[in-house]
C-alpha cells in the first residue's frame, strides 16, 4: 500500500469487473483521445465537496446521493435530467426544513454509464452472450454485436457527461433552484398526491418566510446561499481506464485529481484491498466513497479506512452501507463501532437499494418500498445506539413517474410493474415515492 501511485499504477493490480475489449488499439485510441479533452470537474470543487462532507462527518450536516442506477445513451434529454434535479431539490427542501439540518446534494448523474455485473455473460434464448455493463461499455440489445464492448461509448459516455453537467450548472446557479421556485419543483404528477400535497404546504411556509424576509429588506436574487446550491456529481469509479485519462494534476496544490466527477465510489464487487480499485482511487484527492455490504468484516472495513484515508482527513471518506433490510440490524452495528473506536472520521450512508432487489413473480427486477424505509430505519437505530451520526442516504431515483419499485402511496404492486418500466438497469424509486422517502427520513432524524 505504500509503494508509490501514479495515475497508471491500478495496472499492476488485479482489476475487477473490467470488459474484456477486443481491439487494444481501439481502447488505446480512445483513452489517448480522452487525455487531452478539458476536465469535466475542478479540483477545487472537489475540495469544496471534501469540506461539506467534513461537516456531514462532523455530524452537523446530511449527505443525499441519489440518482439513477445507470444513465443511458438513449434517454438523453433536458427534460429528464431536469426533473431528476427538480426531484432532488425537493428532498433536499423536505429535509432541511423539517429537521433545520444543512442537506450536501450529490447526485448520481453526469458520468454513471459502468456496471458491475454478477456474471460476465447471460444465457439469452439459449446463446451465452456478454453481459450488458452500461453504455460507457456496450448496448443492452441482446445481440453479440450491440454487446461487444466499443471503446468509443468511453468518449461518447464523457460528451453526454459534458453536456449533463453544463446543464446541471446552468440550472443550480442560473436561477432554476432560486428557494423562490419552491413550488415549481413539485411537477403535476407528484402535486396532485398526498406526497406531492405534503410538500406544497412545507413550500407554503417556505414562501412565507421568504415573504417575511424580503419585507425586511432581504431577498432571494441578492444572497447567493437562496438563489443558487452547491450540486455535485459521483459516480462509480468501475472502468480505470476511462478513470486514469480523466486524472489530472492540479497546478494549484501539486496534487492528482480524478476530473471526471466531485466524488467517486468503490463497488461492493470492486473493493478487494489489494485490487485495482483501491489502487487507483488511494491516489487521488476527490472525496470518496465505499460500498459495504453485509458480509464486510470489522478487519476489511478498517484496512479500507487506512488505505484510502491513511491521514484522516473528515469528509474524504464516505461508508456508504448496503446491506439489506433484514441484515443491518446484526451487520452494521459491530462496524460503526469499530470505525469510530479506531478514530476514522468517515460518513455513514445508507444505501437502502441494493440489498433489497428482488426478481418479481413477473420477472421484473424490482424493489419493495417499505423494505427500503426498513433498512433506512434500521440504519438510523444502529446509529443512535451506538453514538455515531447517520450521515445521509444513497438513493437509485428518478424523477419521472416510472413504476418499477413496488409499494409506496399508490401501492403499486407487481402487476403493475409493466406499465412504465423504463430503467436499463435496477428498479427507481419514482418522484412520488422519492418525496414520501425524504419525509420519512426527516422523521428519523428529527428524533435525534
Ligand atoms: C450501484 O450502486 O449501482 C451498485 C452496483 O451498487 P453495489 O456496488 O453496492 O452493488
Ligand atoms: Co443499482
Amino acid at each position: 500500500m505504500t509503494s508509490s501511485w501514479s495515475p497508471s499504477s491500478w495496472q499492476h493490480k488485479p482489476a475487477a469487473q473490467q470488459p474484456e475489449w477486443p481491439d487494444e488499439g481501439a481502447l488505446d485510441r480512445a483513452t489517448k483521445h480522452l487525455g487531452s479533452l478539458p476536465p469535466l470537474v475542478f479540483a477545487g470543487e472537489a475540495r469544496a465537496l471534501t469540506g461539506q462532507l467534513a461537516e456531514v462527518a462532523e455530524g452537523n450536516a446530511f449527505l443525499l446521493q441519489a440518482g439513477d442506477c445507470a444513465e443511458s445513451f438513449d434517454a438523453f434529454s433536458a427534460d429528464a435530467i431536469r426533473d431528476k434535479l427538480k426531484v432532488i431539490l425537493q428532498m433536499a427542501v423536505v429535509l432541511t426544513y423539517s429537521t433545520g439540518v444543512p442537506v450536501i446534494k450529490v447526485g448520481r448523474i453526469a458520468g454513471q454509464f459502468a456496471k458491475p455485473r454478477s456474471s460476465p455473460t447471460e444465457r439469452v434464448d439459449g446463446i451465452d452472450l456478454p453481459s450488458f455493463r452500461g453504455h460507457m461499455v456496450n448496448s443492452i440489445v441482446p445481440t453479440a454485436a450491440a454487446r461487444t464492448p466499443d471503446p468509443d461509448r468511453l468518449v461518447q459516455a464523457y460528451h453526454q457527461s459534458a453536456a449533463t453537467l453544463n446543464l446541471l450548472r446552468a440550472f443550480t446557479k442560473g436561477g432554476f433552484a432560486d428557494l423562490s421556485r419552491v413550488h415549481q419543483w413539485n411537477q403535476q404528477f407528484v402535486a396532485a398526491s398526498p406526497e406531492g400535497r405534503r410538500y406544497d404546504r412545507v413550500a407554503d411556509h417556505i414562501d412565507r418566510a421568504l415573504r417575511f424576509m424580503a419585507a425586511c429588506g432581504i431577498n432571494t436574487e441578492s444572497q447567493p446561499n437562496l438563489h443558487e446550491v452547491d450540486f455535485f456529481t459521483s459516480h462509480e469509479a468501475l472502468i480505470l481506464g476511462y478513470e486514469e485519462a480523466l486524472t489530472r494534476q492540479d497546478s494549484l496544490t501539486g496534487k492528482w485529481y480524478d476530473c471526471s466527477a466531485h466524488m467517486l465510489w468503490i463497488g461492493e464487487r470492486s473493493r478487494q484491498l489489494d485490487g485495482a480499485h483501491v489502487e487507483f482511487l488511494r491516489g487521488v484527492d476527490n472525496p470518496l466513497g465505499v460500498k459495504i455490504g453485509a458480509t464486510a468484516t470489522v478487519d476489511e472495513v478498517l484496512a479500507l479506512c487506512e488505505a484510502l484515508n491513511p491521514e484522516r482527513v473528515p469528509g474524504r471518506l464516505t461508508l456508504i452501507s448496503r446491506m439489506g433490510a433484514g441484515k443491518i440490524a446484526d451487520a452494521l452495528p459491530p462496524l460503526l463501532a469499530a470505525v469510530r473506536d479506531a478514530g476514522h472520521p468517515v460518513v455513514w450512508a445508507c444505501d437502502p437499494m441494493h440489498g433489497n432487489t428482488f426478481t418479481s413473480d413477473t420477472g421484473r427486477k424490482t424493489r419493495d418500498f417499505d423494505a427500503v424505509l426498513t433498512e433506512i430505519a434500521g440504519f438510523f437505530a444502529a446509529h443512535w445506539a451506538e453514538g455515531t451520526w447517520p450521515g445521509g442516504v444513497h438513493i437509485e431515483l428518478t424523477g419521472d413517474d416510472v413504476t418499477e419499485c413496488i409499494g409506496g402511496g399508490e401501492a403499486l404492486g407487481h402487476a403493475d410493474l409493466d406499465d412504465r418500466y423504463e430503467t436499463i438497469c435496477d428498479p427507481r424509486l419514482n418522484g412520488k415515492q422519492s418525496i414520501d422517502l425524504a419525509f420519512q427520513v426527516a422523521e428519523l432524524l428529527d428524533r435525534r
